[in-house]
């Protein structure tokens, strides 16, 4: 898959690598063409000039961006992603959202892509790395078209979670719940290691 990650930080940085090991095209994007060259570098992949440049030459793009970026980024990317697959994989930092998610304010905001919520539950830790310990974490994804879906849910399969089809687009708001109690949890002296499983009946180690 030809991918753009816009946000060359943690996430974009993490992911990128593993998009890179699977044997994905990576082109990483933000604001400052430094800061991005020398985090593209780092892992070996490609640098954009801007984040608008890196979106109209991928089939996805992934938004790695706080989510106060996501306003002042979609009106850059205006036209740039129509079409397209763009992968949200921002959170929020309270659990109050009232009712709302990210990903679907982002659809609203970018009416002419398609949005799919992402790899937001897991820490750097597994998105560069989604097994632990032998368990491979899983990785829900949330859309509304299942031609999409089905894509990232691939893209997710390749780097190495085990793929979840958590439902729509709405069902953000659970994924984003899920990484804020996630968050919350290793805010108190966790490891920053740990990732959602669904266990369930006959599960093996991977
Ligand atoms: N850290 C985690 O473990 C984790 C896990 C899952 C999800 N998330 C979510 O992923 C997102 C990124 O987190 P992070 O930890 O990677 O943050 P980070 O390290 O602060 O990186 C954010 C990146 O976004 C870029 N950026 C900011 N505004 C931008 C804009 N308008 N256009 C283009 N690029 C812009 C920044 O670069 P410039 O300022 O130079 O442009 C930087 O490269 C957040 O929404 C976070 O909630 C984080």
């Amino acid at each position: 898959m030809n991918i753009a990650i816009i946000g060359a930080g943690n996430v974009g940085q993490a992911l990128a690598a593993s998009f890179k090991r699977a044997g994905h095209d990576v082109t990483l994007a933000a604001r400052d063409a430094d800061k991005v060259a020398a985090s593209a570098a780092e892992v070996g992949v490609a640098a954009a000039p801007s984040s608008r440049a890196a979106a109209e030459a991928a089939d996805i793009i992934v938004l790695a961006v706080p989510a106060a970026a996501l306003e002042a980024l979609t009106t850059e990317l205006a036209g740039a992603v129509d079409r397209k697959v763009v992968v949200d994989v921002t959170n929020r930092m309270n659990p109050d959202h009232a009712g709302r998610s990210n990903a679907e304010d982002l659809q609203g905001r970018l009416g002419a892509a398609t949005v799919v919520k992402a790899f937001n539950t897991a820490f750097t830790s597994r998105q560069a790395k989604p097994a632990l310990d032998g368990v491979a974490a899983d990785g829900y994804v949330a859309a509304d078209d299942e031609t999409a879906k089905q894509r990232v849910l691939a893209l997710v399969e390749s780097v190495g979670f085990r793929p979840v089809d958590a439902g729509p687009l709405a069902a953000s708001r659970m994924l984003e719940g899920m990484a804020w109690l996630n968050i919350s949890r290793n805010a108190e002296g966790g490891t920053w290691q740990c990732a959602w499983v669904i266990l369930e009946p006959g599960a093996k180690a991977a």
